[in-house]
């Protein structure tokens, strides 16, 4: 898994996620609570989109790169620097966090498992966990024949997914042109998925703790069904 080079260009292409979708979290504004656990925070797009007090803010990611350009942004935020499958901290969150396709990059069942269980275990009685994955379906149907290709005066991205039947595991083969002084200079990197069942992820949900659970279709904003491409799950630590 491999942001070193998207990093660079990340908010770039990526910010529109965001600007589509921050109305999933408008009812973190009413929170009296704002306090907020960001897994996988990658440049901290949520703290802009969601307007996150330094004092009310942690981020967690394995990327210095992508970490260093949250930084840079919000020098008073703060980050760890670390894999989420190893975040402990002693702090009690209203809302935990893990966006944009985070725990799909997590190949195993047993992973996404101890993400529910660290989410579970950092959020305050009452507190919501709310992630968002891509489904089987979208890996499958949608995957093997996608290529988007993104640019600007300074850079070109392509993006090429693909889906392993076999391993059962979606590929995204990043390739990203970046202007130099000599011409264009081109990075390759990978970034490798999975997804599960909504049922079992349901169930690992559930034996992480959390007793409510909501599923609602990221891209129409009802109830999910077979042909779902993303799914947003609303978790309440009761
Ligand atoms: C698609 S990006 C999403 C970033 C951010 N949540 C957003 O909404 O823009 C996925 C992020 O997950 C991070 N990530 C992947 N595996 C991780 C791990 N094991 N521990 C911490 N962060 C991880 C990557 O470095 C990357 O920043």
């Amino acid at each position: 898994m491999s942001y070193r080079f998207l990093s660079q260009i990340y908010d770039d292409c990526k910010n529109d996620f965001w600007i589509k979708n921050s109305h999933f979290f408008s009812f973190y504004q009413s929170n009296q609570d704002k306090s907020i656990l960001d897994l996988g925070c990658g440049t901290g797009l949520s703290i802009q989109h969601l307007k996150i007090n330094p004092c009310d803010y942690i981020g967690v990611d394995c990327s210095l790169e992508m970490l260093s350009h949250a930084k840079n942004k919000f020098p008073e935020h703060s980050f760890y620097n670390q894999s989420i499958l190893d975040f402990h901290h002693p702090k009690r969150f209203q809302l935990v966090i893990c966006s944009f396709d985070t725990i799909n990059h997590f190949l195993r069942s047993s992973e996404w498992s101890k993400i529910f269980d660290i989410s579970f275990s950092h959020l305050k009685p009452g507190g919501t966990f709310v992630f968002d994955v891509f489904t089987e379906y979208d890996l499958k149907f949608n995957w093997p024949n996608q290529m988007n290709l993104v640019d600007s005066k300074n850079w070109v991205y392509i993006q090429r997914s693909s889906y392993d039947t076999d391993k059962e595991m979606g590929i995204i083969d990043n390739t990203i042109f970046l202007r130099s002084k000599n011409g264009w200079d081109r990075y390759d990197e990978q970034i490798r998925n999975i997804s599960l069942n909504s049922i079992v992820v349901e169930n690992l949900l559930r034996d992480s703790g959390f007793q409510q659970i909501q599923k609602i279709d990221f891209n129409t904003g009802k109830s999910t069904t077979k042909e779902t491409e993303r799914i947003l799950f609303y978790c309440i630590k009761g």
